[in-house]
């Protein structure tokens, strides 16, 4: 079903076969998928006739066998959000809300369908992984139903909802003391000495694939057309390069024609080495150390740094970094306007379209689709100060009625 070839070198363009590498051992550069594209013919009503989940794009997905898990996940809603576009003064604006991906409620759930699958295909008995919240639970969920042991990796200080997230699903949780580069320097030492399959270390080439799904979902939603400008969080650059790479191979196959997306790197301020780098002019970012609420996307060094680079160049887009503040208004007004309901990366990537049509490099008359990634009921702490509280009444319907009478806006 795949039109799987191999792994090869973003960089020298080396070939290797599909196996669980992921640096080229000439130049140390990058391994992605290899697929041959001229095998595949998919058409836009084969698509439109296969199950609402991720694999309907299986023949872009490096696996060879039958998808394992996943079946719920990705085909998330893309909202056209008007109430949202009239307060930014934007004429099309969509958000892709993966706040609402099965089962655990990110974008991860879809590198790990992918990354899962061949983890057992390769044969490993232990799913593994770093992780700044999302990724743990998300792999926690799928190993336990696949029924294959689990170990995750994270700081030792994420919030209370990105815990229990991972611990319902009983997997064995290690809390590192130290930030995400510190869990992950660990963790490659710890797949490179006892052969776990770590989803985003030595299967990292399989699992930024599942990433393309979320880019290929968009151009479908939209009725078969590339938007105008696409805005992504980055941490470990995992989700940007793949979306560009996604919507490319798209237009290889033949199911869209057109301009790609100019897309746009949204980063907090307080750990925002990729827009620092764009703004800079420079090819690879120059690590941080992250001091930010958004703490799924506080990687100070990100893997994938050089390729978010180089696909927001190609692209013709830009960087944004956005403070603590910018972020959790626009968490809230997401909410206000939507109905949705989002953490601080998805604040922070609305922030940063808000600081980009404000400063005029997203045009108000084109279209535009923000990426919100992972869900707030997660990250309750970042905006309890900033809630509505209820109105405490008995039970006796005069009480009401003096608390009605109290109030004019309620007819
Ligand atoms: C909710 C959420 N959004 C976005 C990201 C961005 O990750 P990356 O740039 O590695 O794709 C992460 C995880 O790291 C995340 O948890
Ligand atoms: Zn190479």
């Amino acid at each position: 079903m795949s039109a799987l070839t191999g792994l090869q070198c973003h960089l020298c363009k080396a070939t290797f076969p599909a196996e669980a590498i992921y640096v080229c051992d000439q130049c140390l550069g990058p391994l992605e998928p290899a697929y041959d594209y001229g095998a595949i013919h998919l058409t836009r009503e084969e698509v439109e006739r296969r199950p609402k989940n991720l694999w309907r794009y299986r023949e872009l997905l490096p696996i060879v066998g039958r998808p394992l898990t996943g079946f719920n996940s990705g085909f998330t809603p893309l909202v056209r959000c008007d109430r949202l576009a009239a307060r930014l003064g934007v004429s099309e604006l969509y958000i892709k809300d993966d706040s609402v991906n099965h089962p655990t409620l990110s974008y991860k759930d879809r590198v790990v369908s992918v990354a899962a699958t061949r983890a057992v295909e390769l044969g490993f008995s232990v799913l593994a992984c770093a992780s700044t919240g999302n990724l743990a639970n998300s792999v926690a969920a799928h190993a336990a139903r696949l029924g294959i042991e689990c170990c995750v990796f994270i700081p030792d200080n994420l919030e209370a909802g990105k815990l229990l997230g991972s611990a319902i699903f009983n997997p064995t949780i290690l809390a590192i003391a130290g930030n995400y580069d510190d869990v992950n320097r660990l963790c490659t030492q710890v797949g490179d000495r006892y052969g776990w399959g770590f989803v985003n270390i030595n299967l990292r080439s399989y699992y930024a694939e599942g990433a393309k799904t979320m880019g290929f979902e968009i151009v479908e939603q939209l009725g078969w057309r590339y938007p105008k400008h696409l805005v992504s969080p980055v941490a470990g650059g995992t989700l940007l390069p793949r979306l560009v790479r996604g919507l490319r191979e798209m237009r290889e196959i033949g199911l869209v024609d057109g301009d790609l997306p100019r897309v746009y790197a949204a980063q907090a301020a307080g750990c925002a080495p990729v827009v620092h780098a764009l703004q800079a002019g420079l090819e690879h970012p120059e690590p941080v150390r992250p001091d930010t609420i958004a703490k799924s996307i506080a990687i100070g060094n990100p893997a994938d740094g050089y390729q978010v680079i180089e696909s927001v160049k190609a692209t013709g887009g830009a960087g944004a970094a956005v403070t603590d503040a910018g972020i959790v208004d626009a968490i809230k007004l997401l909410a206000e306007t939507e109905g949705i309901f989002t953490e601080p990366a998805g604040g922070t990537t609305l922030a940063a379209t808000i600081d980009l049509i404000a400063r005029g490099v997203i045009a108000r008359d084109e279209s535009i689709v923000v990426c919100v990634t992972g869900n707030g009921y997660k990250t309750a702490e970042v905006v309890a100060d900033r809630l509505t509280t209820p109105v405490r009444l008995s039970r006796a319907f005069k009480e009401f009625e003096a608390w009605h009478a109290s109030r004019e806006v309620l007819a």
